[in-house]
């Protein structure tokens, strides 16, 4: 089998978004992404309409991703699809589709799991973005996963952390609709914040064993704050929106630092690799760098379309697995909750 010149379809149906992306070996040619505007309506994502999205999306989506690489689906080397985890509905349209037109194109499948994908979308070639050796910490953030992982190898990853309920991006996204933000609320309360006082109020940081972190208490404590202000004063949330946002946003930041440096004491290892869309967020990024002078540790991060639910993460892993031969078959089944 030829492996210099491989070229990977990845499709990603995890969630929300339906992407398509060909790679040529670890370059990415096209990276397509359907987001899904109806789940705003609702304040969340709706799995049922997720999935009916997904229906509609999948073979655009993947003909655009085909046409934009200017390739055509006979050259293809092999498929990669998320087997999980994620919401089953969304993951069986992904799941169902790659082995159709893997067994239609005769072409092996490859599986991937959503969390590896994103930490190894640190490994898609792109110029000026540096790529971590081994081994990492790797911090994904998003709307539905927060995880420190311990990265030794391209497929030897151990979680050292995560969340026991809310994800970062929820514990943004549940203060900002507490504000009266549309949803995701994530990236107002960043803009927001910028204009704000991050110690103008202060949140408690929640106590949690080792690594892990909880993000629940930290959304009831939001809560708990604004009711009482506005109750004295119901104009509180307009006069002090700034304030709010950037002490929010601090009260997070620091629970993810105060894991971070406990990662890197722990383990002893300086370069951290974030990803998922929360690594958008400005305050993370200032505060990252200014560890790299603080405490010596050298920060990655990939560039923003491929740290937000994307196929082409996939097909990076896909790519590794295809110079491994890790093929899987015609039987394998979608997985909503699937380890690393
Ligand atoms: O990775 P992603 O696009 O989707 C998944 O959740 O898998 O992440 C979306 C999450 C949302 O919670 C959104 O509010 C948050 O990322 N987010 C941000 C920012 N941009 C996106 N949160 C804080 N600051 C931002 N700039
Ligand atoms: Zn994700």
């Amino acid at each position: 089998m030829n492996t210099q010149d491989v070229y990977i379809l990845a499709i990603e149906s995890s969630c929300d978004d339906t992407s398509a992306a060909v790679l040529h070996n670890d370059k990415v040619l096209s990276n397509v992404v359907a987001s899904q505007k109806i789940h705003e309506e609702y304040g969340g994502v709706v799995p049922e309409l997720a999935s009916r999205a997904h229906q509609q999306n999948i073979v655009p989506v993947v003909n655009q991703a085909l046409s934009r690489a200017n390739i055509d689906k006979k050259q293809l080397s092999a498929i990669a699809f998320t087997r999980g985890p994620g919401l089953m509905g969304s993951l069986l349209v992904g799941t169902s589709f790659a082995k159709s037109l893997a067994i239609g194109l005769n072409i092996p499948l490859i599986e991937v799991n959503h969390m590896q994908a994103h930490i190894l979308a640190h490994f898609i070639k792109e110029p000026d973005t540096p790529m971590p050796s081994f081994p990492f910490l790797a911090l994904t953030i998003s709307g539905g996963h927060t995880q420190i992982v311990k990265v030794s190898d391209y497929f030897k990853m151990e979680v050292i952390g995560e969340t026991i309920d809310d994800a970062v991006g929820e514990a943004f996204d549940k203060s900002a609709k507490i504000l009266g933000f549309p949803y995701p609320g994530g990236p107002l309360i960043d803009k927001y914040a910028k204009e704000g006082n991050p110690k103008a109020f202060s949140f408690p940081k929640p106590k949690v064993d080792g690594l892990n972190f909880s993000f629940s208490g930290f959304k009831t404590a939001v809560l708990y704050f604004i009711q009482k202000e506005t109750k004295d004063n119901p104009n509180f949330i307009t006069e002090n929106r700034n304030d709010i946002c950037a002490s929010i946003q601090q009260g997070i930041i620091n629970i993810l630092m105060a894991k971070l440096k406990k990662a890197t004491k722990e383990t002893g290892i300086k370069q951290i690799a974030i990803g998922g869309g929360v690594s958008a967020n400005s305050g993370i990024r200032t505060t990252l760098k200014d560890a790299e002078k603080r405490f010596g540790w050298t920060t990655y991060i990939p560039k923003f379309e491929y740290t937000t639910d994307n196929a082409a993460m996939i097909g990076i892993v896909g790519y590794y697995k295809f110079l491994n031969q890790d093929f899987t078959n015609e039987r394998i089944t979608a997985k909503a909750r699937f380890a690393i």
